[in-house]
């Protein structure tokens, strides 16, 4: 069992794989930005037990609310060992934006790259601690690849992914091991709201969910850094 930290779990990628995680048997600190968006659901604390769940508000533009966060977390478990790195959002926001997109554009940078960065900073020495961490963080294809004309957002998951090999080289010899997933197109509001394909031919969040739990269960000489998941085919 492990006890794990999750971002974004109100909805999406982050609330399938908070949904399984419970049901495998782990403990679980869940950062929503509303916790009222879980009440009455299998993550409401009230119908699965407070001594399984703990719900956290993290606003990731809000740097004391990942410190918060953790350290409520430590006081509530003692310990955890894996962090979920679900929280993000998407703007369309081309290379030549227009006047006024600044703010976009700095949005996109605080909540997909700061916010994980300062989740990590403030969880580290716990994860580091547990000589087993791990730190799981959906990326994108975007982040490997800007395929179309979406500046910012692959600006933000570049960046990110970045981010994570840095995460994979420091926190090597502490046991941390990190896998960036890198979906193509999930069954998300974020996908539809972007209409790019019908929604049964998308990665469906369950399935990311599996994949993301199952890495857990992976000794620290099997861990991938890196997994691509794509719903369409690219050579
Ligand atoms: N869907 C895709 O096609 C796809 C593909 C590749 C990668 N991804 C990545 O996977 C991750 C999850 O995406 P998703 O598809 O599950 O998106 P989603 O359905 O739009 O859910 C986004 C989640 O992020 C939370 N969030 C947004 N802004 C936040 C903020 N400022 N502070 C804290 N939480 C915030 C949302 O909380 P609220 O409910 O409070 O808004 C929600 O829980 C993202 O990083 C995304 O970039 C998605």
């Amino acid at each position: 069992m492990r006890t794990i930290l999750i971002s974004g779990s109100s909805r999406g990628i982050g609330r399938a794989i908070a949904e399984k995680a419970l049901q495998d048997g782990h403990r679980l600190s869940l950062g929503v930005r509303n916790v009222r968006d879980l009440k009455g659901s299998s993550l409401d604390p009230e119908i699965s037990g407070h001594e399984r769940i703990l719900l956290n508000k993290y606003e990731a533009t809000c740097p004391s609310d990942a410190k918060n966060w953790v350290d409520a977390s430590l006081k509530k478990f003692g310990n955890f060992d894996t962090l979920i790195n679900c929280a993000g959002i998407f703007k369309s926001t081309q290379l030549i934006f227009k006047d006024g997109e600044e703010e976009d554009i700095e949005n996109i940078w605080k909540v997909n790259v700061m916010g994980p960065w300062y989740l990590t900073k403030y969880a580290w020495d716990t994860l580091a601690r547990s000589g087993t961490g791990r730190v799981v963080v959906l990326v994108s294809m975007s982040g490997k690849r800007s395929k179309g004309k979406l500046a910012a957002y692959s600006m933000s998951k570049f960046a990110l992914m970045g981010l994570c090999q840095t995460m994979k080289n420091v926190g090597w010899d502490d046991g941390i091991r990190v896998t960036a997933i890198c979906p193509g197109w999930v069954n998300t509001d974020m996908a539809s709201a972007v209409q790019a394909k019908p929604k049964e031919d998308m990665t469906q969040p369950e399935d990311i969910a599996s994949i993301s739990l199952d890495l857990l269960k992976l000794n620290n000489s099997c861990v991938p850094f890196e997994l691509g998941i794509n719903c369409s085919l690219e050579v």
